[in-house]
Order: C-alpha cells, then structure tokens, then sequence
C-alpha cells in the first residue's frame, strides 16, 4: 500500500498551507514563564492575554520513524519587557531526531542549546534553510518588525520535550531588542543540566 504524494501550497506571508491536517495556536496567556520580565507579561496579559501570537499548521502523514512532518510556523512580532516574542521551545522527545526550518518571510533567529549548555545562534529569514542537528534545543525568536513565518520537516516519531527548558530556568541565552536589532544576554535564572539530566536526554536516542 502506497501512500498518494502531495502538494501543498505555502502563503509566505500568512503561513497557510494547503491541506493541511492538523493546526495549533498559542495565545499570550499560554506563555507564562518565558519572559524574564513578569511583570511586563502579566500587564501584556491582562491587556491582550487572548491574543494569539503564534500559529502552526502542519501535515502529519504518520508519526512512524521513517515518515515526515511538516509545516508551518506564525510568529506576531512583539517583546515583553525587552524581550523579542519566542516560542516555547523543545527538544525532540527522541533526542537525535533533526529538523529543518526554511524562512519564508520575517526575519528572527533559531536560538539552539545543546544538553550541556553550549548556545548558537543562527538568523533565518526569507530564502535561508536552518538545519537543527540532532541533539539540540531548539527555540525560534521573532526579531523583526513582521511576522516570521517559516516552513519546517522533521522526523515522525520525534516528538516533543517541552519541560527540558523550564527545568533548567529558561535557555542560558535571552533574545533582546539592541537598538534596531537584537542581542543575546545572559539569563540569571538558567540552572545548568545536572549530569543525571543530561543521561535522560541521551538515553532517549537511538
Ligand atoms: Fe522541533
């Protein structure tokens, strides 16, 4: 049994695609504990908490190991006290599984933490394919004064480790606004993965 091929229109400027399977949005409210600045997220809450700041559609054939999964994400631009709109940020459940992002219009950057602390930080914009290795927490940062929306592919049974980034206080970076563009700062708050942590990370690979 052969599944049909498809193809699927991608909107750069919005994120739509067509035939797209599945859909999620993430409101503001939804975002408590990502900024440093709590205060300025509970005022923009208050203000705005159902807005929704970013959307993904994707395409789910299968959630095997040798399927895809692919899609798009929306990001509104904005900043909480600072610091540039982000998404939550994850780890694939099964940690050496890769991904990819292509930037179709926006512009932001993929900040990227290995278990042990190392950062990258790489821009993407429109034109521009970022590969996440295996291995790497991944978070994307709305720089610019657009959305940023981006197109991305990864495996089906990588699945998602939402929590790594709470556990450790945030991503050791943050994003802020410097001037017209951005700077990576510091976060106080980060606890660096205890050896045992790191372990649960490698033993979901294969
Ligand atoms: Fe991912």
């Amino acid at each position: 049994m052969h599944q049909p091929p498809t193809a699927h229109r991608i909107d750069p400027a919005t994120g739509a695609m067509s035939h797209a399977t599945g859909r999620y949005e993430k409101r503001l409210r939804d975002l408590a504990g990502l900024y440093a600045d709590a205060p300025a997220f509970d005022r923009a809450a208050q203000e705005a908490g159902g807005r929704i700041v970013y959307a993904v559609n994707e395409v789910r054939p299968a959630t095997t190991r040798g399927d895809l999964i692919f899609g798009t994400t929306f990001m509104e631009p904005g900043q909480i006290g600072g610091e540039y709109y982000m998404t939550r940020g994850h780890i694939h459940a099964r940690g050496n599984r890769p991904e990819t992002y292509y930037g179709e219009s926006g512009q932001g950057v993929m900040l990227l933490e290995t278990p042990e602390g190392a950062t990258e930080i790489v821009e993407i914009g429109p034109k521009t394919l970022v590969y996440v290795p295996p291995l790497w927490i991944h978070r994307s940062v709305n720089t610019g004064p657009e959305p940023l929306v981006m197109s991305f592919c990864y495996p089906g049974d990588s699945g998602q480790d939402y929590e790594i980034i709470a556990r450790a206080g945030g991503m050791a970076k943050r994003i802020v606004a410097d001037g017209d563009g951005w700077a990576a700062i510091d976060n106080p708050t980060y606890r660096p993965r205890a050896a045992e942590e790191i372990a649960r990370v490698y033993a979901t690979t294969d």
